[in-house]
């Protein structure tokens, strides 16, 4: 089944064409980070209405570079949650309305279930069960995942996601939105010790987080080393990037480490914007790698690569194909849910 994928949950509108055959034919990815950076972050109504002159040319776009006719296309899976209403109501339109037109079984995909699933499209992909640590700048949740809709919420943020607080403190320390590639890339010049940030809620068990009080540190820091003028040191600056990053990664490592022994499971995957962030990987790369469960087996880490980390259509194409494929579709109402559980999505 060939199936177009259509993603414009946020900031981001991104199609792609994935044949369950072949796998990813064709991507396309319009970022509107230029139109939202001078603002400092997302305006919802820009966003709308930036995905309504985007959607259409990038799908054209894509079905010429995958080399198909748009007869071809077996499906049509576009992201219905969750995310900005009013950018998700494009994407539903035009998702919804073009399966119409083509007469092709359509369906509303999980952002989240997107992201969780876009390692798949890699060389070798995770086999299920597995832990899911998803973190984007909306959401930061470990998942055991025992199959496609088979998801059990082991913890999640019980405030700011992980990746909103690399912007924050990207905003804090002077860099462009979206504040974490840049607050990763200034980190990396940073003296590891220097400063040494709180790992919250990790001497205490459970699985969810909270990042909103290490940001308030981030703060605080900044500001007893500031000087007269509200300036900082560029050393210091790398310094203190270094030291929040320290704190996120190691707060996510310990997390994943518990998830992994309270499930009993050895494979972890992670997805969503945040782990592009090759410290992040590095680490978890380390921690998985020293784990060895009760048959003998080592721990496997697996992502995707840092283009189908952040938003974009081939994450939507290849979720929506496997529920496509497996019958499932929607009505002809056009459908966005801002809020949506991924715990109430059906098992295939
Ligand atoms: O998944 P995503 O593209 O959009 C949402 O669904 O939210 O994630 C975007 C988030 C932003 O907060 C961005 O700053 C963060 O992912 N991000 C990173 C890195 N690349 C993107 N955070 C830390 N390090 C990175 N390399
Ligand atoms: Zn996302």
């Amino acid at each position: 089944m060939i199936v177009l994928g259509i993603e414009t949950s946020c900031d981001e509108t991104g199609v792609a064409i994935f044949d369950s055959e072949h796998g990813l034919l064709a991507d396309c990815l319009y970022s509107q980070i230029e139109i939202h950076a001078k603002y400092g972050g997302v305006i919802p109504e820009l966003a709308s209405r930036d995905h309504i002159l985007k959607t259409l040319p990038l799908i054209q776009e894509v079905i010429a570079k995958a080399g198909i006719q748009q007869s071809d296309i077996g499906g049509v899976a576009y992201t219905a949650g969750p995310g900005l209403v009013g950018a998700l109501l494009v994407g539903a339109a035009i998702g919804r309305s073009l399966g119409m037109g083509l007469d092709v079984p359509t369906l509303g995909v999980h952002h989240m279930e997107g992201h969780l699933l876009a390692p798949m499209l890699e060389a070798d992909p995770p086999q299920f069960p597995f832990v899911a640590l998803l973190v984007s700048g909306g959401h930061t949740q470990l998942v055991k995942v025992e199959g496609i809709g088979r998801y059990e919420l082991l913890g999640e943020s019980l405030d700011d996601a992980a990746g909103e607080a690399f912007d924050k403190v990207g905003k804090m320390l002077g860099l462009p939105y979206p504040g974490g590639p840049h607050v990763a890339k200034l980190a990396q010049a940073g003296t590891p010790g220097r400063f040494v940030f709180p790992r919250p809620m990790t001497n205490r068990p459970g699985l969810d987080f909270s990042f909103s009080g290490l940001k308030t540190f981030v703060r605080n820091t900044i500001a007893e080393h500031s000087d007269e003028e509200g300036k900082l040191d560029e050393q210091l600056r790398a310094d203190i990037a270094r030291a929040f990053e320290d704190a996120v990664v190691a707060t996510l490592s310990i997390k994943c480490r518990r998830a992994l022994q309270q499930t009993g499971l050895n494979s972890l995957i992670i997805a969503g914007g945040v782990s592009a962030n090759l410290q992040l990987r590095e680490v978890l790369e380390k921690m998985v790698a020293q784990d060895i469960d009760k048959r003998g087996s080592k721990g496997k880490l697996f992502y995707a690569q840092p283009r189908f980390c952040t938003d974009n259509g081939a994450m939507i194409a290849y979720a929506g194909c496997q529920r496509l494929m497996a019958g499932q579709q929607d009505d002809l109402e056009i459908r966005a849910q801002p809020r949506w559980s991924l715990e109430s999505l059906p098992a295939i």
